[in-house]
């Protein structure tokens, strides 16, 4: 049997589902025993001569003095690990690091037995879900997500996988739809299989669900689990970024995890958002199943075929930065502090949004993370996109439009003194063109 047959082997002994979900691409790719894969298993040996690594020859990077000189700030021992190959996975402590991290509060809550893969290191969060959609769709496999939504997902699976993109609205009359999922596979036929999309907080939403909410949408996705193998995508990207009191903030992955044997819950997650870290391009890719089981090996063997075909490894030098923060004792405190400051935020924008005087424009729900959302109504007789460009134009002021009807503050990217006045610039805008 060869490396792919016995990783599919594996999949389908331990998670028919999963076998039953993975793209023909999905099926296709595995970790090839091939350089890196040689590499690992000479780690540790008197002499290594196996990669293209450029090195002392005991394993010490040779960098030039500008580039020492940057990383001045590490440990030698860091610096060294910067500046050579991560493995393909992620470096070790970071992923027990994050693994942590992403199971803190979960033991306070009782919910300490539920599995977790180690997270596999990802080129940020695109990049994980962009191995998702490798790994599970295609062509014929539909993905459902609610609308309007982050637009890069059309890429991912729309456009380079070729995935049909099926959806139902967030909102419904003004409030958070927590069966839009469900919702958006009504027509598929029972037993195909199908991924869904929860991104929550959601982006252009700003919204997070509520305890009953969040009851809502488990059970509306284990009885499509009934239905079909549901591969579900868990975006959290803006993780823990919630401001509402009584608002849950953890992962929606825990609530979906071990529910179903066909709910198969994979969490894209990262430090871009979390940490501040848009430009680490740190992501990780995480599976709801048991860390050391053959499973979660096979799988990982699957995504870092992916990976390796694709971009490599990921970054070391980002990687050994956010460890940095992680293993510092601090990271709670230092996480805190941000989200701290965009609850001000969030509230001076609330009570802006709640003073807006118009029969145009109406604010969606919005309790966390970092946008909140306007609604325009049809009577406007103008587009999102023709309200966007009249506020660069005439004020001096950039949102995004999102057609037909939405116009999206991202409140983590502007002063909360100055939150009420793009408010009323927005509003003093829509009124401009509903008068024209
Ligand atoms: C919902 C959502 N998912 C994923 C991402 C991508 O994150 P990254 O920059 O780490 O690729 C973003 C970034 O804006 C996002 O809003």
């Amino acid at each position: 049997m060869d490396y792919v047959d016995a990783t599919n082997t594996a999949i389908r002994g331990a998670a028919p589902a999963i076998s039953h979900l993975l793209s023909a691409l999905g099926r296709r790719v595995a970790f090839p025993p091939d350089i890196p894969f040689q590499a690992a298993e000479a780690r540790g040996k008197e002499f290594n001569a196996t990669i293209g690594q450029i090195t002392d020859g005991a394993g010490r990077a040779l960098p030039g003095e500008s580039l020492a000189a940057g990383l001045a700030g590490l440990s030698d021992e860091q610096r060294n690990r910067a500046l050579l190959y991560s493995p393909v996975q992620g470096l070790p402590d970071l992923r027990e690091s994050w693994r942590e991290w992403q199971r803190r509060g979960l033991a306070a809550a009782g919910r300490e037995a539920l599995p977790s893969t180690l997270p596999i290191v990802t080129v940020g969060l695109t990049h994980g879900l962009s191995i998702v959609a490798d790994l599970f769709t295609g062509p014929k496999r539909t993905v459902a997500v609610p609308s309007p939504f982050w637009g890069n997902y059309r890429q991912t699976f729309g456009v380079r996988r070729g995935a049909p993109v099926v959806t139902a609205p967030s909102y419904v009359d003004g409030a958070f739809n927590p069966g839009a999922l469900a919702q958006a596979l009504v027509n598929l036929p029972e037993g195909e299989p199908a991924v869904a999309i929860l991104n929550l907080p959601s982006n252009p939403g700003g919204y997070s669900p509520t305890e009953a909410e969040r009851s809502q949408i488990v059970d509306s996705l284990v009885r499509e689990a009934d239905r079909r193998p549901l591969l579900v995508i868990c975006d959290d990207a803006y993780a823990g970024l919630v401001y509402a009191p009584g608002i849950p903030s953890a992962s929606m992955f825990w609530d979906l995890n071990s529910k179903h044997e066909r709910l198969i819950p994979v969490k894209v997650d990262g430090g871009t958002k979390e940490f501040s870290f848009f430009g680490g391009r740190v992501g990780f890719l995480t599976f709801g199943c048991e860390p050391d089981g053959e499973l979660a090996q096979a799988l990982e063997n699957k995504v870092k075929g992916l990976v390796r075909s694709t971009v490599g490894s990921p970054v070391s030098t980002s990687q050994i930065l956010l460890q940095s923060v992680l293993e510092s004792g601090r990271a709670e405190e230092e996480f805190e502090r941000v989200r701290q400051r965009l609850a001000e935020r969030y509230e001076i924008l609330k009570t802006s949004l709640e003073e807006i005087d118009s029969p145009h424009l109406r604010a969606l729900p919005f309790n966390s993370g970092c946008f909140s959302l306007l609604e325009m109504s049809s009577k406007v007789g103008a587009t999102a996109g023709e309200v966007r460009r009249l506020l660069l134009d005439e004020s001096e002021t950039g949102i995004v439009s999102i057609e037909p009807s939405f116009l999206r503050i991202a409140f983590c990217s502007v002063a909360k003194t100055a939150l009420p006045e793009v408010v009323r610039r927005i509003a003093d805008g829509v009124e401009t063109l509903a008068r024209r």
